[in-house]
């Protein structure tokens, strides 16, 4: 995990650009932060702090500098302390470095490196990168690293500093996201674009196994061989104010309120020329795997392309996959990813590769490693999502499977065109039945203060409504910490009931299709047990009515796309709760927005 931001100029105010760009990664970690800067003359400063990146900036003093490192970190390796906190720096004091990623063979390293003499001030794995590339170094930073990669095992992007070449750094990648960028001189690396969108849109996306060497307003790629490789600029258009709160309280608010436009953008960016090398008649099956909120949007792709298409289909937590045998190779793999960069479903991928199978991305950042390791790519255009929480990327990944279990059903002849055209302007309504949810945000609030002393919850739902359930709990433990799971509605009476009492809430999702009746009656028995019911149901339902007076109503859609309303009304449930226990909401504890360990 951990975020990482670069800077090479001739101007002074490297303190001022690699904390703001940080501040915009701090969703990426914030137990620990840290700076260090090569000053107006020549040496090298580090600073760095448990806590968050403010408290870091408190304590800063005036620095001028045109080049440094930060870092901002989520906890692997030693815990989150000032010592831990990177940057790291070798034993003469002049070269620092930042490091996200996990060096897998770091003991055996570090002992070797103690046998030579050096000392470690830090209980982390990354501080013997710099003792590493101490022990290359003989005037040549460059050379010095690329004899350190070479002994390196496991996942790294690391930023090195030496005080010997100030207005230098050098840049490494290998299987931890690094971006570099440029602009009238400047020079710039980031874990991710999104902190640098405020100074530049031209952007590389390093590929496993580069070096870059970062120069006099000049930027030269290697690979870790030192030999030149071409760099690959793409422009990326999201503004600095996708990326910034825009007057919510929270990015969580604010992600849930840009649904009908994310959603929106999704159905128009849809492109079936994308799917030009896909037949569906040659299937056999679908697999799915993802991780989280992306596994739950899996589970409900399940259901919709069984249904539309007539595949069979598979959904694999992603660190499990590596578990399951082979399928065969007319099973097309999908491999769904918010961030692109979750280790996880990485591993999975290419596991699947190995095995021979066509690989799919679905994910919402462009140049993510999965978009570069999977044969194809869907891209969510949900626009950078910063809340730890899933929530606009959740209901996008939902839309394109529904679009791409239409187009596959299609082809399959297991639909009409014009049933699925049906579907489609169905779809094309959502942003219109997202806005009038969100206009009901009062209403949620109500039964949010209601819960706020709940100790724990459950969720129920049934069929497409079943994944409804666990991403439901999932964002209410996630942002709120009140333990919350989620259960198909029948298994309640297989064991949960047994918890079941006036203290524990129940979320009930109910649909008008043929799930309804066993909903209600499911209802019925917890009332039954004097558990407080919350249901989620379509306008008109009325029958709800005679368990709860806690119900929040969506208005109609097509019972099997109802998980798009129903995840509004789940999301805002999360936050005001959360809210209302004072929690914080955007960057909840133990957890970061990319998940980038296994
Ligand atoms: O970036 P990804 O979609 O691969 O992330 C997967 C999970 O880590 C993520 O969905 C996580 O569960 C979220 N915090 C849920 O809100």
């Amino acid at each position: 995990m951990c975020g990482i931001v670069g800077y090479v100029s001739s101007n002074t105010d490297a303190k001022e650009i690699l904390l703001d760009s940080l501040k915009r990664l701090e969703y990426r970690g914030y137990d620990s932060a840290g700076v260090a800067l090569i000053d107006g003359e020549g040496r090298l400063q580090v600073f760095k702090k448990a806590g968050s990146i403010d408290s870091l900036k408190e304590t800063l003093p005036e620095i001028k500098a045109g080049t440094g490192i930060s870092h901002t970190r989520w906890a692997t390796h030693g815990v989150p302390s000032d010592l831990n906190a990177h940057p790291h720096v070798d034993c003469t004091g002049k070269l620092a470095l930042v490091h996200n990623g996990i060096v897998e063979n770091y003991r055996a390293l570090r002992e070797e490196l103690e046998g030579k003499g050096h000392s470690f001030s830090s209980k982390t794995d990354s501080e013997v990168i710099a003792h590493l590339i101490e022990e290359m170094y003989s005037g040549d930073l460059l050379e010095a690293v690329k004899g350190a990669l070479k002994r390196l095992k496991g996942s790294f992007a690391i930023l090195v500093l030496h005080s010997d070449h100030p207005g230098e750094m050098v840049a490494a990648r290998q299987e931890s996201p690094l971006v570099l960028g440029k602009r009238f001189g400047k020079i710039f690396a980031a874990s991710d674009p999104t902190a640098l969108l405020a100074y530049t849109e031209e952007f590389i996306f390093m590929d496993d196994g580069q070096i870059a060497h970062l120069k006099g307003g000049n930027i030269t790629l290697y690979d870790f061989d030192l030999k030149e490789v071409k760099p690959n600029w793409q422009r990326i258009t999201w503004s600095v104010k996708d990326a910034e709160k825009g007057g919510f309280e929270h990015f969580m608010l604010k992600e849930i309120y840009e649904q009908p436009s994310t959603i929106h953008q999704c159905l128009q960016g849809w492109d079936e020329e994308d799917l030009s090398w896909l037949r569906p008649r040659s299937l056999t099956s679908v697999n799915i795997v993802a991780c989280g909120t992306s596994y739950h949007a899996a589970l409900v792709g399940k259901y919709v392309i069984q249904a539309f298409s007539g595949l069979p289909t598979q959904v694999e937590t992603a660190s499990e996959y590596r578990y399951s045998p082979p399928t065969d190779y007319s099973s097309l793999h999908i491999f769904i990813s918010q961030s692109g960069e979750t280790a996880d479903t990485l591993a999975a991928l290419r596991e699947a590769r190995k095995r021979g199978n066509e690989t799919l991305a679905i994910t919402n950042v462009m140049g993510s490693t999965i978009t570069r390791e999977a044969h194809h790519t869907i891209y969510l255009r949900a626009g950078p999502e910063i809340g730890v929480a899933a929530t606009k990327t959740f209901t996008s990944q939902i839309i394109i499977l529904y679009l791409l279990a239409l187009w596959m059903g299609v082809r399959r002849g297991r639909i009409l065109s014009e049933e699925a055209g049906r579907v489609l302007s169905e779809l094309k309504k959502m942003p219109r039945v997202v806005e009038r949810i969100l206009s009901r945000e009062e209403e949620v609030k109500a039964i949010a203060e209601g819960l706020k002393g709940a100790p724990s919850m459950f969720y129920i739902g049934r069929y497409v409504n079943y994944p409804s359930a666990l991403e439901g709990a999932l964002k209410m433990k996630e942002i709120s910490y009140i333990h919350a799971e989620g259960y198909p509605a029948g298994e309640l009476k297989h064991g949960p009931l047994a918890l079941l009492d006036e203290n524990l809430p129940v979320v009930a999702i109910l649909t008008s299709d043929h799930t309804y009746e066993k909903m209600l009656s499911n209802v019925g028995e917890v009332v039954a047990r004097n558990a407080p019911v919350v249901a989620i149901t379509e306008e008109g339902d009325d029958e709800v009515l005679k368990y709860t007076e806690d119900v929040l109503y969506y208005p109609p859609v097509m019972p099997i796309l109802s998980p798009v309303p129903i995840a509004i009304y789940t999301q805002l449930l999360a936050y005001w709760t959360a809210k209302f226990r004072g929690c914080p909401i955007d960057k909840p504890r133990n957890l970061a927005k990319s998940v980038t360990v296994e």
